[in-house]
């Protein structure tokens, strides 16, 4: 019975926590918050992809860094895609609405991703983490080519 409730008070938290993603006050919120979000996954990508081809001495604790803000991003930005979203100052193509399914699927593409990537951050060689980098920014790419103007 405890233990019950204790399932029921965590579903109720993560129904809190999906919700509060979703619902924003004007339209215009969600696009400044799915973009911020982006900004800073890419921004994160960006560092750790000039450390891996050497434009910046390697640092193993930044490239940890770099790793788990991306995977914490990684899964931010799609709730604040909702209905009524697509407005201006938006890049995001109108296949975003009507493709929904496969937007979704592209998002978890990435969010497979990204828990390899932490996890060669982690303990994984140079090689490893070059790897699941480049299996990281192909989902980047994927998703931008079919639905990213
Ligand atoms: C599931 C699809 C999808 C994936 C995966 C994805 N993006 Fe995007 N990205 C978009 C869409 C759609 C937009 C346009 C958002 C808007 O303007 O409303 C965007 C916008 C951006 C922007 C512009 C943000 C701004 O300043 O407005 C950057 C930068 C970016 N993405 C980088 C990345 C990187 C880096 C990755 C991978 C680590 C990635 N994206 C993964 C769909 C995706």
């Amino acid at each position: 019975m405890r233990s019950f409730r204790r399932l029921a008070i965590a579903l109720g938290l993560a129904t809190a926590a999906v919700s509060a993603h979703a619902s924003f006050r004007r339209p215009a919120d969600a696009v400044h918050y799915r973009r911020a979000a982006l900004l800073v996954m890419a921004h994160h990508t960006a560092d750790l992809g000039a450390m891996l081809r050497g434009v910046r001495p390697f640092d193993a604790a930044r490239a940890r860094l770099d790793a788990r803000v991306i995977e914490t991003m990684s899964s931010l930005p799609w709730p604040a895609f909702g209905p009524g979203t697509d407005v201006a100052h938006t890049e995001a193509r109108r296949s975003v609405w009507t493709e929904h399914a496969r937007f979704l699927q592209d998002a978890r593409r990435l969010q497979e991703a990204t828990p390899r990537l932490v996890a060669a951050a982690q303990g994984g060689s140079i090689d490893q983490l070059r790897a699941a980098f480049g299996q990281t920014v192909h989902t980047c790419k994927a998703c931008h080519d079919s639905f990213r103007h």
